[in-house]
């Protein structure tokens, strides 16, 4: 059975997996740089880019080995080609146009929305699970808070999309402001169930024009004042420098040097974000015919999201990857490819990563 290579490089895993046509998952290796960028409390653009051109060969060779693939078995090579940090972008890209020029295979150029959507797709079709269409995919995550009708082929309709800050950027800049580092959605989300959401008021966003657009810097803003309301500025301290002497603390650790008002202030926070997420899918689910929902994307992660799209408040079923294909891998942008591959859309050598590809 030919398998597809797919490489994922638009941000800051080097990823590499090999997907085999019926969508099973041979390989998908990730070498994540949180490391490398916890101590900046985000992603540099140039770190990543260095980090990257060191991962890939190691990476891929990696996925390829785990899969016991040769390129002999290759029928393709699938790259990230964007939205994305383009110097990030363009060693994956570029790594794979080398393999597609040496060993004469087709490219295919994968946008990372289609690939997180893509995601639930090959969970579904591995838990022999059937995703009615058309689907509404909510992609969210440290970049994307996108929301598309998808009718399950080539057509997506973005139907919203956020107009300043995406979910996980939410997470990230909230998490770094209170002392929690990088990345901020997965030591919130195990936060939030301690504090009452009810104790700290923060406002819902208020949207002019598009109802299913998304907006997180109110959030954040209110966040910000909440805490020079407070006199933080020595639990916030305490935080960092607990981060610094343990780069991962434990539940009870973070407990510790986390007092209840601030627990209510996440609790709180979670609960706006999931709600401004839930509110318009279930809005556009209720519009459009749709049979089904997609959540994919970092944010997909988060327990108090999953739990409220479960809690039967949506009309149709909603979908989630398995935490490890919600983050950024490459199964999914290989899974993306084959659909692709089988029309016969394959890019030229010549393609371009780019920055702001846009999916509809
Ligand atoms: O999809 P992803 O791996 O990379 C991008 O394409 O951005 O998403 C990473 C984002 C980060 O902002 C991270 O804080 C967020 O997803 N995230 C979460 C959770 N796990 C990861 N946000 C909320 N709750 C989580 N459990
Ligand atoms: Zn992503």
């Amino acid at each position: 059975m030919p398998y597809i290579l797919g490489i994922e490089t638009s941000c800051d895993e080097t990823a590499a997996a090999v997907v085999a046509r019926d969508g099973e998952v041979l390989s998908s290796a990730v070498a994540s740089q949180v490391a490398t960028h916890r101590r900046y409390g985000g992603v540099v653009p140039e770190l990543a880019s260095r980090e990257h051109l060191r991962a890939i060969t190691p990476v891929v060779r990696g996925a390829m080995q785990q899969a016991h693939a040769s390129w002999a078995d290759l029928a393709a090579v699938a790259a990230t080609a964007g939205p994305g940090l383009v110097g990030s972008l363009l060693v994956g890209l570029t790594y794979a146009k080398s393999i597609c020029l040496v060993r004469r295979l087709p490219l295919i150029g994968v946008n990372h929305l289609e690939g997180h959507i893509h995601a639930v797709v090959l969970d579904a079709r591995r838990s022999g699970e059937e995703i009615e269409l058309p689907a509404l995919a909510l992609v969210a995550s440290g970049g994307h808070t996108h929301l598309f009708l998808w009718d399950g082929g080539e057509h997506y309709q973005l139907l919203g999309k956020t107009r300043d800050d995406a979910a996980g950027e939410a997470y990230d800049k909230v998490a770094k402001l209170l002392g929690f580092g990088y990345p901020g959605g997965p030591v919130l989300d195990v936060l939030a169930p301690c504090g009452d959401p009810g104790a700290v008021a923060l406002p819902m966003a208020k949207i002019k024009g598009n109802p299913l657009d998304f907006s997180f810097s109110g959030l954040k803003t209110a966040v910000l004042r909440w805490v020079e309301s407070q006199e933080m500025a020595e639990e916030i301290a305490a935080r960092r420098d607990l981060l610094r002497r343990n780069p991962r603390p434990t539940l009870e650790e973070w407990l510790e040097a986390t007092p209840q008002a601030t627990l209510d202030l996440i609790a709180a926070f979670q609960r706006v974000v999931v709600e401004e997420l839930l509110r318009r899918v279930e809005r556009a689910a209720e519009g459009a015919g749709v049979r089904s929902v997609i959540i994919s994307g970092g944010v997909a992660c988060n327990a108090g999201l999953r739990r409220a799209a479960h809690s039967g408040r949506l009309p149709c079923p909603a979908y989630f990857p398995t935490p490890h294909l919600s983050t950024d891998n490459a199964a999914m942008i290989a899974a993306a490819a084959w659909p692709r591959l089988e029309r016969g859309e394959c890019d030229g050598l010549d393609l371009k990563a780019q920055a702001n590809l846009a999916l509809a």
